[in-house]
């Protein structure tokens, strides 16, 4: 399963990307009035350091739709349009995905959602897993119908857990057969921790620190001076 990160926020994305961790990055409307940033300048900033990287469309007719959508694809080869699983933005995904630009089709609460993107041609599906149990449902069931419904229709669209709220979350997604998973940049970080790798750590420095000062010390001559005690 590939790590995503849901951020716009350049800062987040590029320690990410440092850590050689992730593999893409969602955008969506709210995520860019976050950044406060330009959505060009932002999403083309972005697509500059890693791949794989979504902007969504605002438009609400499909036609708009269409044309926004090949005005993003434009901004960069690394962009996948994001439309909105809506009669409007299906049929726009349609027409954006037969040209050859990478669809990922948002909101998608249910199996039959996303029966309907995997017509279109989707390359991606993004079941929000989080507002799904905000509503007392089991988001992360659903992702899991989704994938299975996808193999036994031999469905090539790419099942993005998406709506991750807690590291528990990606660890279901993966165990459900997610091909990938976009987070928050504080439960990415939250994916390296573990008491005993902390403890381990500093254990192993601090026994090196002490071999390194009972080690003789070097002498003026080269030679070693033994420790006086
Ligand atoms: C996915 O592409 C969406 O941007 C995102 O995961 C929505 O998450 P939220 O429910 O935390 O807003």
């Amino acid at each position: 399963m590939k790590l995503f990160l849901d951020t716009a926020i350049f800062e987040e994305i590029d320690e990410a990307v440092k850590w050689g961790v992730i593999d893409g990055v969602t955008t969506n409307p709210t995520l860019i009035a976050k950044a406060g940033q330009d959505h060009e300048l932002q999403v083309k900033r972005i697509c500059g350091i890693i791949g794989n990287v979504s902007a969504e469309v605002v438009s609400e007719k499909s036609d708009d739709m269409i044309v926004e959508g090949r005005r993003l694809a434009a901004w960069h080869k690394n962009v996948i349009v994001k439309v909105p699983l809506t009669p409007d933005g299906l049929a726009a995904g349609k027409v954006l995905a037969a040209e050859g630009t990478r669809v990922n089709v948002t909101l998608c609460f249910s199996v039959n959602q996303a029966l309907l993107a995997a017509a279109i041609g989707a390359y991606i599906i993004s079941p929000f897993a989080g507002r799904l149990d905000d509503i007392n449902e089991d988001g992360m069931r659903v992702v899991a119908d989704i994938v299975n419904a996808y193999r036994q229709q031999s469905i090539k669209t790419k099942v993005l857990a998406a709506s991750i709220r807690n590291p528990m979350h990606v660890t279901q997604a993966a165990l459900a057969g997610a091909d990938i998973a976009t987070m928050p940049f504080p439960v990415l970080k939250m994916l390296f921790n573990h008491p005993h790798t902390d403890d381990g750590q500093k254990k192993f420095l601090e026994d090196y620190r002490k071999t390194q000062e009972a080690k003789p010390a070097p002498s003026a001559a080269g030679k070693a001076v033994l420790p006086s005690h």
